[in-house]
């Protein structure tokens, strides 16, 4: 009885799973989906080829330092780096002086101490990077309407975060005449500029990074183009996302040298114990 139910039960929903099948497969001939610009112009990622891709891929100190003066001479006026604080950006190499100047060039909040009030005070290097706007209203009502979001963790909120921003910094293009005419709807709107490396093909922000030479990078460092300022940049915002990727690596080749070691270990107990018992 027990044998007949479960065969029912199990005929049940294996008729199931196989009528869903057919179903789909019907509505994907009778409704095929529909083409889109986004499926047909949207591209991956480019690789940018970055020092800390791999196992063992470490940050580059200097580049890391080049994009921190990328993101300070030209995103900031938009972005906020609002979860990193002034003092890891001894992590980059600076010095306690320097982060004491970076600081200070910064206004962050703060409380008057006798009237109670907000006002602002000088950075110090326990804050963290203050907002660019005081709300998202005025984000909003500053940028076409788009709200620039904060770029502290984008690295790793998007997919193939560093080649992403690297790619999308430097790959700004006029429309394709192709996707005009296969697509008129689709056009790159009033304000709106086109990008194929981002989802939708259309972003609010303008290319930040317009010519050579737009930020100048000190003695003995690379030409600052368009394309080697997008890397810097996307490095330097990795490392805002992940500041400690250098440690998780080495632990993590640690940790597979040590299991591997066990593993022999474990191997050569077995044989032991089992080395009189067999037969
Ligand atoms: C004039 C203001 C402005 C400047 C300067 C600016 N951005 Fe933006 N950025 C925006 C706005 C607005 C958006 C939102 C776009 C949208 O949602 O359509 C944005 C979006 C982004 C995004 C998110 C894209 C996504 O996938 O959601 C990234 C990454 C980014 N900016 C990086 C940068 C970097 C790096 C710089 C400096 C090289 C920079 N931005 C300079 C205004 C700016």
């Amino acid at each position: 009885m027990v044998r007949v139910l479960a065969f029912l039960v199990g005929l049940f929903f294996s008729g199931m799973l196989l009528l869903s099948f057919i179903w789909g497969g019907v509505a994907f001939v009778s409704e095929p989906p529909v083409p889109t610009a986004e499926k047909e112009f949207h591209k991956h990622p480019e690789k940018a080829g970055f020092s800390f891709e791999g196992p063992f891929g470490k940050y580059d100190r200097a580049q890391l330092q080049r994009g921190f003066q990328v993101y300070s001479e030209v995103c900031a006026a938009c972005h906020s780096l609002h979860q990193v604080a002034f003092r890891s950006l001894a992590d980059l190499g600076y010095n306690e002086a320097e982060i004491k100047a970076i600081a200070a060039a910064r206004q962050v909040p703060a409380v008057d101490p006798n009237t109670g009030e907000a006002t602002t005070r000088e950075g110090a290097p326990a804050d963290k990077f203050p907002l660019v706007y005081p709300n998202n209203v005025a984000a909003a009502a500053a940028n076409n309407n788009a709200i620039p979001p904060d770029l502290s963790l984008i690295a790793k909120a998007r997919h193939d975060g560093a080649n992403y921003v690297y790619s999308l910094l430097s790959g700004y293009q006029d429309q394709p005449a192709e996707l005009v005419r296969k697509f008129p709807d689709a056009k790159t709107g009033e304000g709106l500029h086109y990008n194929p490396y981002f989802a939708n093909l259309n972003l609010a922000m303008a290319p930040p990074l317009v010519m050579d030479g737009q930020v100048t990078y000190g003695e003995g460092q690379p030409k600052p183009t368009i394309d080697q300022m997008a890397k810097d940049v996307s490095a330097f915002l990795m490392w805002t996302a992940e500041p400690k990727m250098e440690a998780r690596k080495s632990t993590g080749i640690a940790v597979v040298i040590f299991l591997l070691f066990a593993t022999v270990l474990a191997y050569m107990s077995y044989q032991n114990i089992w080395a009189n018992k067999k037969h």
